[in-house]
């Protein structure tokens, strides 16, 4: 369960010290933002934009732009910055608050193309800090104003940032609803820093997200029974969570079921349809989009002409890895809108049906980021904001944070391989459709459902900017902290130590490989020559403790962060000592940190 607790800024410096860019809706929203700044910063420039149907287009130092529709960097965005940032470090402060509702389909495929324009032209600006404003982007409860999808797609974008483009993506502030003093709170938490990746303004208090377990005998403690009389609706119910779900509800008195797809049943389903209808259930397939409102309207109606709608399931979706650089906004557009126009479609146009429920099918990538799904981190967060929407409008719903699924046609082999590696383990499938008919009864707006070995996950978590997520989550085998393992050199480590720092520059990556590779070997009980420095590190069988001990020696003797995200992404021991020696060579000639170049993703879980 997602859980908001009370947080703090990190220090209390005067506001608006160091160098600032501010991109805004408008000017004036801007200048509220800005005054409280005062005469401090060394440097104020700011510019706004606008969201039009046919793009966005922004406007800095009076010269105006028009972005790319592919989403590609903006030219004036990133000269901007490099003038900026000649007084280094640089904070980008970009708000969504104050923009107005976008209302159709081309505003919502406008904001993406100004989102990923900014994160191309982040990702291509050393020495920028990006920082995001968005506006009731997400709920807590006794919220009075109301969710906003587009604002969630943003912050869902962010929470990809903050792994993919982690040394740059600082933290989103989401305000209730923007006035002169929300704008006040905010210039004061982005000058003085935050520990979290993003936090939520309501009623003067800044509140952290924090996962919490709950055990499902807590929430409700039995499957809900399903009706005969009325039609069951199940989005992408084609798919292998969608048929799973569909043979959950013929198991529990369902008599009537819609599959809705825009292929219809494939082969290896045809099987699972018949035995559904031989156990005597009506089971229709009508094939749509759920992108195109009028087609959809037009299925629901002639279910509709037949018996009600009783209950409304959205377990469609579209899955790809792809890094922010790679994307463009078609792509963008073709894997979201299936979950961000489908789902409000669907809440739309089921409106005056007196349903028993409304799942929306979301996933754990929209609860703390997945890197490699800029797109779909923010398409699951926009399921989960109308589900809190509903919620908040009296009408039922559910949001459903999947882990991995077994068998299911979003994992592979491959990625399923991957991800259990981590800690995400992949659920049987009965353990989910009973998680998803317990739930169906629970209280709760949004639940996260996924199997996880705790003591792999946590760690290798907390060591990524979205690790102060999980501090309230105990691992029951073993409840220590595992980060806080307190490391002692040891002589080896001492003399590696002044051997590093005497050697020539151009040794270093060579000598810090053979000080990794000791490490590793001494690790895991090896001899370091029979360790593979070309072998990708998450493969060599290290367990999170392993890496915990590893990462906090080599870190000591090294004073050089050991790039995580990289480790677990699929770098070998010759990828990180580089990178290290790098840094480590930066680090003495007073330079800025290199660029972590591309391949350094963890690979997006679902
Ligand atoms: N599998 C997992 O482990 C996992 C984990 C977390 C979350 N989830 C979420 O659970 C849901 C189902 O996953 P899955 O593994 O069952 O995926 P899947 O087997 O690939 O099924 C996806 C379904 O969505 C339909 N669909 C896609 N775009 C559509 C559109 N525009 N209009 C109508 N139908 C559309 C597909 O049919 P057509 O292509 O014929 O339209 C298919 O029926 C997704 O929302 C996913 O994000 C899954």
């Amino acid at each position: 369960q997602l859980r908001w607790d009370p947080t703090e800024p990190l220090h209390e410096l005067p506001v608006g010290q160091g160098n600032w860019v501010l991109l805004f809706p408008t000017y004036s929203i801007a200048d509220e933002f800005a005054s409280p700044l005062g005469d401090n910063p060394h440097s104020l420039t700011t510019g706004c934009y606008q969201v039009t149907e046919q793009g966005a287009v922004i406007e800095i130092a009076q010269q105006e732009e028009t972005l790319s529709g592919e989403g590609d960097a903006s030219p004036l965005l990133l000269q901007t910055l490099s003038s900026a940032t000649q007084q280094q470090p640089l904070k980008l402060v970009v708000s969504t608050a104050g923009l107005g509702q976008l209302g159709s389909p081309a505003g919502y495929q406008a904001l993406t193309g100004l989102m990923l324009s900014i994160a191309k032209t982040v990702q291509q600006s050393p020495h920028v800090e990006l920082w995001l404003i968005t506006e009731c982007a997400t709920a807590t409860p006794n919220q009075v104003a109301e969710v906003r999808p587009e604002q969630a797609m943003v912050l869902g974008f962010a929470k990809n940032l903050t792994l993919e483009l982690a040394d740059k993506m600082r933290s989103v502030v989401d305000v209730e609803s923007w006035s002169a003093q929300a704008a006040k709170q905010c210039t004061r938490v982005i000058s003085n820093g935050l520990a979290q990746p993003w936090v939520l303004l309501r009623q003067q208090k800044l509140l952290a997200p924090s996962v919490v377990r709950v055990t499902a005998d807590s929430l409700a403690n039995k499957n809900r029974k399903l009706k005969e009389d009325g039609f069951y609706v199940i989005a992408g119910g084609t798919g292998s969570l969608g048929l799973s779900i569909a043979e959950w509800m013929v198991r529990m008195g369902a008599k009537h079921i819609a599959l809705l797809s825009r292929s219809g049943v494939k082969d290896a389903a045809v099987e699972r349809v018949e035995a559904m209808r031989k156990l005597g259930a009506q089971v229709v397939v009508p094939k749509v989009d759920l992108t195109d409102r009028a087609a959809l309207a037009s299925v629901l109606d002639s279910l509709r002409k037949d018996r009600p709608l009783l209950g409304a399931v959205h377990a469609a979706g579209l899955f790809e890895l792809c890094p922010v650089q790679d994307l463009t906004v078609d792509r963008c557009q073709s894997l979201m809108a299936n979950k961000v126009l489908g789902m409000q479609w669907l809440d739309e146009l089921t409106e005056q049906d007196a349903l028993d429920f409304f799942a929306g099918y979301s996933s754990i990538a929209s609860v703390w980021g997945s890197a490699g799904n800029f797109h779909y981190s923010a398409a699951n967060q926009v399921v989960d904001a109308i589900i809190q929407r509903r919620r908040q409008q009296g009408k039922p719903g559910i949001s459903l944070n999947w882990g991995p699924w077994a068998e299911s046609g979003m994992v592979t082999d491959e990625s399923g391989d991957q991800a259990e590696k981590r800690g995400l383990l992949q659920m049987d499938q009965s353990v989910g459709t009973q998680a998803f008919g317990r739930l169906l009864n629970c209280d709760q707006a949004q639940m996260i459902v996924a199997d996880i070995n705790w003591s792999r996950f946590k760690p290798l978590m907390e060591i990524t900017a979205v690790g102060s997520l999980l501090k309230s989550v105990t691992d029951p085998e073993n409840p220590a902290d595992l980060l806080n393992t307190e490391v002692e050199l040891n002589p080896e480590d001492i003399a590696f130590k002044e051997e590093l720092a005497e050697c020539p520059e151009e040794e270093r990556a060579e000598r810090l490989l053979a000080y990794l590779k000791q490490q590793l070997a001494n690790a895991l009980q090896m001899m370091p020559e029979e360790l593979d420095d070309t072998q990708p590190l998450i493969d060599m069988g290290i367990d999170s403790l392993l890496a915990v001990e590893f990462k906090n020696r080599v870190t000591k003797v090294t004073e050089v962060e050991l790039p995580v995200v990289r480790m677990l992404g699929g770098a070998n021991l010759r990828d990180v000592s580089q990178w290290m020696a790098e840094a480590y060579n930066t680090q003495i000639s007073g330079d800025a940190a290199p660029e972590q170049d591309d391949d350094a993703l963890v690979e997006g879980v679902l």
